[in-house]
């Protein structure tokens, strides 16, 4: 069956070309051997076909049969070894294209993993899973096949045109004239239909979007009774669908019955006249035989010739959006500082130490030997200017003290910036203005593996993967025992519900916690932060869907963990930060208060109207 590929052109094909090269180029023993039986296979083909006018003319016609059985004996080493060959190609060639999708979906996978977040902010999954899928699907398949197969193709096309003239140049032009009418209408269809098919595609894509929203949204469409409308949005996606589809489908299910229609025309017309040609005398009745099975054999390559040059063409565009992928600038992490373990001695100094002794030090490489400066959880802002997008500024001046030990709490509306003050202290995104201080180092000195080390962040959009509980939780410290990772889900809290689970620690978890309340996918998530055993704490809205008497609980918990570390809360519930060291009140993206409860309260300002529940209004 003929298949129809758009593609979009690649736009710098040779440039994609050259670093596809340098893939390709690990391999290149491999590919050389590849490309060498593919073209004995064509050869043998094409040679094979070619015997048979000899093999006619100098044993049939003059009754020579031993002669005759020879001939056929070296026909068929010679279809073997070109049989041989083609296995050998295939099997190689399977092989190697594997190892070298391989490598690229690889490098590609750890490339992603260095990308900015803001990255991501810019584009739907939809769009980066597409590289992973279409287009390394693109790149296999051009692999696979097209390399091999325009190779043959183009020796088969050529040996058999050189063939045909060479057995009888005056016939030959009524096979030349049949193949440049049917690559004519090879061209001119495949244009035709791949209109269509790109029509197709998209429609298609417009469906499967519309059924995975739906999906993804069952809840929502249920509770607002909008199944009807849904579905007459789908059976209109889904009618546009059809009839790109049936054009598309229409057009590439032309193809091949007319080449090959054509091909039978092109074969009757060559009999007839070859046949004249031999009662004439013009030529013999081996040629003749030979000449007409080339002629039978030529439309097939040119069909594939065209469409390989397709697949490749959209194998390159592929290639090109993934070679763009992985051309990305990684997040910039020019940092030299690093984090290490370190112990106390009994004279007050600090010494280097691989074992775990709850203390930790900044490593500040100095021209005389590194700096040990204690980790002590003291971040600072200073006047930080900062928006996800240019010119939307988001932060705009802010500056914030945490001292060590301390609780710090934000509080402030929805909006206001606060998970933002987090995500610049994690460093997930670039300040543009002011600096931030980590135990006065600049962060942008610290390495952001170590930064984040040092940090174990409760993100307000947790996240939980594929996997049993237990291995959850140790995601936080992938050497933590399972007695550790006990403690902390008991310090979270999550023990009880954990163990009425019907596998307990070993239940699986599937789509992102689906089969967990909200409220167990957070103590999770507090218990995976808790087993990290991190110096800095940052907890985003960590226990909003918990219920309050458990958020009492989890409070004492965290109140043990918390001890001698800094802590970063961010809460609607106020009475979660009465006690905390300092409270500031973020709004529109500036600090617009500081201080304790009992303070705020009798400043009688911001932080008085959100605890009080009073709007501005009042
Ligand atoms: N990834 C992003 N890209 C662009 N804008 C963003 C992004 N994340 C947040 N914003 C914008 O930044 C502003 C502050 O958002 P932020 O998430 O910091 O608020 P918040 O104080 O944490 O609110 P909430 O209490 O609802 O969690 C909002 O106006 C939001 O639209
Ligand atoms: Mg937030």
């Amino acid at each position: 069956m003929a298949r129809l590929m758009t593609y979009k052109r690649p736009k710098d094909a040779k440039k994609t070309l050259r670093r596809l090269a340098r893939y390709l180029g690990g391999h290149k023993g491999a590919l050389a051997l590849v490309a060498v039986m593919v073209v004995v296979s064509g050869l043998a083909n094409v040679t094979g076909t070619y015997l048979l006018k000899p093999v006619i003319n100098q044993f049939i016609v003059p009754g020579d049969l031993p002669g005759l059985a020879r001939a056929v004996a070296a026909m068929a080493v010679m279809y073997g070894v070109g049989a041989l060959c083609t296995l050998g190609y295939n099997q190689l060639m399977v092989r190697t294209a594997q190892k070298i999708v391989a490598q690229i979906r690889g490098d590609l996978f750890a490339r992603t993993q260095k990308l900015p977040l803001a990255y991501f902010d810019a584009r739907t999954h939809g769009e980066l899973m597409s590289s992973f899928t279409n287009d390394i699907d693109a790149v296999t398949e051009a692999l696979n096949n097209s390399f091999t197969l325009l190779i043959q193709s183009f020796v088969v096309v050529t040996g058999t045109i050189v063939m045909l003239i060479v057995l009888n140049a005056r016939l030959s032009a009524i096979v030349i004239a049949f193949l440049a009418l049917m690559l004519a209408f090879i061209l001119y269809n495949g244009r035709r239909g791949r209109q269509y098919y790109a029509q197709q595609q998209k429609n298609l894509a417009s469906l499967n979007g519309f059924v995975e929203e739906m999906v993804a949204g069952q809840k929502v469409e249920k509770v607002f009774n909008h199944e009807e409308a849904d579905f007459e949005e789908f059976c209109r996606r889904n009618e546009a669908l059809r009839k790109a589809g049936t054009k598309a489908a229409g057009y590439a299910g032309m193809m091949v019955p007319t080449v090959v229609s054509l091909s039978y025309v092109n074969y009757a017309v060559s009999a007839c006249v070859g046949g004249l040609f031999v009662l004439a005398g013009v030529t013999d009745i081996g040629s003749l035989s030979s000449y007409l099975v080339f002629v039978r054999q030529s439309a097939m390559p040119l069909n594939q010739l065209t469409q390989q040059a397709n697949f490749l063409m959209s194998a390159l565009s592929g290639a090109e959006r993934i070679f763009a992928m992985m051309d990305e600038e990684p997040e910039v992490d020019e940092g030299d500082v690093t984090l290490v373990r370190v112990r106390q001695e009994e004279d007050g100094s600090m010494t280097e130490t691989a074992q775990y002794t709850g203390r930790f030090a900044w490593k500040c490489p100095a021209e005389d030997g590194a700096r040990l400066v204690p980790l002590r959880g003291d971040v600072r802002f200073h006047d930080v200017v900062f928006g996800y997008t240019p010119g939307k500024k988001i932060l705009d001046g802010v500056s914030l003290y945490a001292e060590p030990g301390q609780e710090i709490a934000f509080v402030g509306s929805t909006g206001a910036g606060k998970t933002t003050i987090i995500n610049l202290i994690t460093r997930f995104y670039e300040i543009q203005g002011g600096s931030i201080t980590y135990d006065g180092i600049d962060l942008r000195q610290i390495r952001k593996d170590d930064l984040r080390r040092s940090l174990s962040v409760v993100v307000q959009d947790t996240h939980l993967f594929t996997g049993t509980i237990l291995e959850n939780i140790r995601y936080g410290r992938l050497t933590a025992t399972d007695e550790e990772v006990m403690a902390a889900a008991r310090l979270a809290n999550a023990d009880s519900f954990i163990r009425r689970l019907p596998e307990g620690y070993n239940t699986m978890i599937s789509g992102d916690g689906d089969n967990l309340s909200q409220g167990q996918r957070q103590l999770l998530a507090i218990a995976r932060a808790a087993v990290a055993r991190p110096p800095v704490f940052i907890l985003d809205e960590a226990t909003s869907s918990i219920d309050t008497r458990t958020e009492k609980l989890i409070g004492q918990g965290l109140d043990t963990l918390m001890e001698g570390r800094t802590v970063f809360v961010i809460a609607h519930r106020l009475y979660t930060v009465r006690n905390a060291d300092a409270i500031l009140v973020v709004e529109g993206g500036r600090i617009m208060e500081r201080g304790s409860h009992d303070e705020l309260l009798a400043q009688r300002g911001r932080y008085y109207q959100l605890y009080t529940g009073m709007t501005q209004l009042t």
